[in-house]
């Protein structure tokens, strides 16, 4: 668990939901962008299951053409084609009793997702050019950046195939989903590196981590962990920040979309009508009630999105969202904002505040 760096509370569903998998033998899917972490989060998995000591075997599914990704998987015999000039065991025989992790599944071929499905269904196989069934007590953990429902749409991904393997889906949120762990994860690797790469000490000045905050990380976790190793080789922060704060301008206005932030957390209707119909008046809650119950939920998602991008500074989220300083701090208190967003220098200046 170690190896997962970061205390969201993604990051803690995530981890609690490894304890729960490990040793049930399921197969599991772990989806996201690429660099969210994907492959983290299958070492993890096995790592903690009672397989740890056997091997771990990752093959990329997007690495190789169909024939060959057959006959890697599942090994082949001698002379099954041109240039097999040894029987070789194919890499879920390899794995046997470990762990196969099947990264990029969404980029297999679709006649090869046929007998990946058969394995899932009974454990066998057999060789490329080999008759006998071979049978393996291999872990399946797959993992992809596709959205695999469209490509069942499209054609391109066995719907029964699906089935079998999302039953347990490990989704990991883009990094922009979960900026709170962002300071972790900078600290994670600037002490991982700073060893190798000679530099033994670097401040990072407030204003860059802001600019770290406010960055949307389209390459997620990889690129934060690119600029952590660049601020070790050049130590350059402001060059960074300046960079940084480049591209956050450019992509502004397209990435602040609203209604994408509602229909993730896509409660509405369950305020609507949790809160709503418990209201001891009247059958019908007043439009005007409605009115504030919906705006002050909208606001808090809001206030909660601007506080992630600025590192919790209510100065700079009051600033954002044009509010005044004292607005914004009674709405934290009565829309029962996330408290732990808010940055230590801002706790203690509400807490000034309040006395
Ligand atoms: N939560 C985390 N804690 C610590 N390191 C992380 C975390 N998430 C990702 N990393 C690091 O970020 C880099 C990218 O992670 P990883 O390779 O697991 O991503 P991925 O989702 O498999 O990416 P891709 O789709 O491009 O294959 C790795 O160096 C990994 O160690
Ligand atoms: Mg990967």
């Amino acid at each position: 668990m170690d190896l997962i760096k970061g205390s969201s509370p993604a990051i803690q569903h995530i981890k609690d939901m490894i304890r729960q998998v490990v040793d049930t033998d399921l197969n599991v899917l772990v989806c996201g962008e690429s660099g969210t972490g994907k492959e983290v989060v299958a070492r993890t998995l096995h790592a903690l299951s009672s397989r740890k000591r056997r091997p771990f075997i990752k093959v990329n599914c997007a690495a190789l053409p169909g024939e060959l990704l057959e006959s890697e998987l599942f090994g082949h015999e001698r002379g099954a084609f041109t240039g097999a000039l040894t029987t070789k065991p194919g890499k879920f025989e390899v794995a046997d009793t470990g762990t196969i992790f099947l990264d990029e599944i969404g980029d297999m071929p679709i006649n090869l997702q046929a007998k990946l499905l058969q394995v899932l269904q009974d454990g066998g196989f057999s060789r490329v050019g080999g008759v006998q069934e071979i049978s393996v007590n291999t872990w399946i953990i797959a993992a992809t950046n596709h959205d695999l429902d469209s490509d069942v749409q499209k054609g391109t991904f066995r719907e029964d195939l699906l089935y079998r393997i999302k039953l347990i889906t490990i989704k990991i949120p883009p990094l922009r989903e979960r900026r709170e762990d962002i300071p972790a994860l900078l600290a994670h690797f600037l002490n991982k590196y700073c060893g190798s790469l000679k530099r033994k000490d670097i401040t990072i000045p407030d204003t860059l981590m802001k600019a770290f905050m406010a960055y949307d990380w389209p390459g997620n976790v990889r690129e934060l962990e690119n600029y952590a190793r660049r601020l070790l080789v050049f130590g350059d922060p402001a060059a960074v920040e300046k960079e940084l704060r480049e591209r956050t301008t450019k992509n502004e206005t397209p990435r602040f979309d609203i209604g994408s932030l509602l229909t993730e957390t896509s409660d509405i209707q369950a305020i609507l009508s949790r809160q709503l119909i418990t209201e001891e008046t009247e059958a019908f809650p007043s439009l005007k009630e409605i009115q504030k119950r919906c705006l002050a939920h909208i606001e808090k998602i809001v206030i909660e999105e601007v506080l992630r991008r600025t590192g919790g500074s209510r100065k700079e989220t009051a600033r954002v969202l044009q509010i005044s300083y004292k607005a914004l701090a009674y709405k934290i208190r009565d829309f029962g904002v996330n408290t732990s967003l808010l940055s230590a220098e801002g706790v203690s200046v509400a807490l000034e505040e309040d006395r």
